[in-house]
């Protein structure tokens, strides 16, 4: 077994000899790597011949190549479902954030700027009850952050790939047109790379917030900052590009939240993830079912 990390929580010390290391080799004695963000494509499984299971730390398995490791008849799982409500209360934080601007807030007050009783005019933010939150990718994070938002008394719009017909439906479009918060709960696949184009975030209206704890790359980064640098809308970003790169552009605006990718970053998130890595792991030293295959 070959580790890029050490993973947190008790359920690690359940592996037996498993090594921490990168991805070099050749090695035809690893059978298991477990990875995190790693990228694991041909070149990678070309080092390790003997491999049975990539085991992916997070939801999200875009750096894997799925179809090679199928190929080679190599498994892949990931950690859906233990992560959902850690993500979902950081895109709500986010949404928070930026709409009752709350970095910008505590900013002032560091900076001593803070020179009446309370806040006046210009320090404005807007209503979370009543304004309508549209989620992009309804799966089990957007399902949970939908949950979060009726708390709230939003309005909730939703889009996914297949039109279920529930209500609050909207094609993609309509749905950023129509939204004051968009947040993206989207895999990385192909499909959905730059999804969120340049002409996409046109449609958003006037003071509108994207919210990104998905991908950086389901967005066309480029046309975001811009659209930000211009202060027509907000955002509140978890996820970027090339982490940990995050443009330069960014950086000094009033209307951005920026985190660095901490959706599913709480102790017991993180180690509830960490026992389905090692779930996956024992099921097939057992010749057992994997937990979770993607
Ligand atoms: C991980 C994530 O931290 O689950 C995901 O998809 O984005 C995060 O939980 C990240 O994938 C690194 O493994």
């Amino acid at each position: 077994m070959l580790a890029t990390r050490r993973l947190p929580g008790e359920a690690w010390d359940e592996l037996g000899d498993v090594e921490i290391g990168p991805l070099e080799g050749p090695r035809d004695d690893v059978e298991v790597l477990i990875v995190a963000g790693d990228r694991v494509d041909d070149r990678v499984l070309d080092l390790f011949p003997s491999l049975q299971l990539v085991a992916n730390y997070g939801v999200g398995y875009d750096p894997v190549d799925v179809d090679a490791c199928r190929a080679r008849g190599v498994a892949v799982t990931n950690t859906p479902g233990v992560l959902n409500a850690a993500t979902a209360d950081l895109a709500f934080a986010l949404v928070l954030a930026t709409r009752r601007r709350v970095v910008e807030g505590d900013r002032l007050v560091r900076e001593r700027r803070w020179g009446s009783t309370w806040s006046e005019g210009p320090f404005l933010g807007r209503d979370l009850a009543g304004a309508t939150l549209g989620i992009v990718g309804m799966g089990r994070i957007g399902a949970a952050v939908a949950q979060r938002a009726s708390a709230f008394e939003m309005r909730v719009l939703h889009h996914r790939r297949t039109n279920t017909g529930g209500p609050g439906y909207r094609g993609l479009d309509d749905l950023l047109r129509e939204s004051d918060v968009v947040s993206l709960h989207l895999p990385l696949t192909t499909e959905t790379t730059g999804v969120i184009s340049r002409e996409r975030l046109a449609l958003l209206r006037d003071g509108a917030t994207l919210v990104n704890t998905a991908r950086g790359a389901v967005v066309d980064e480029e046309a975001l900052v811009d659209e930000l640098v211009s202060g027509r809308i907000g955002a509140g970003l978890d996820v970027f590009v090339h982490e940990p790169h995050v443009p330069e552009a960014l950086v000094g605006l009033p209307n951005v939240v920026l985190t660095p990718h901490i959706g599913s970053a709480t102790v017991e998130t993180r180690a509830a993830m960490t026992r389905l890595v090692v779930d996956n792991v024992l099921a097939l030293e057992r010749g057992e079912p994997l937990k979770t295959p993607v």
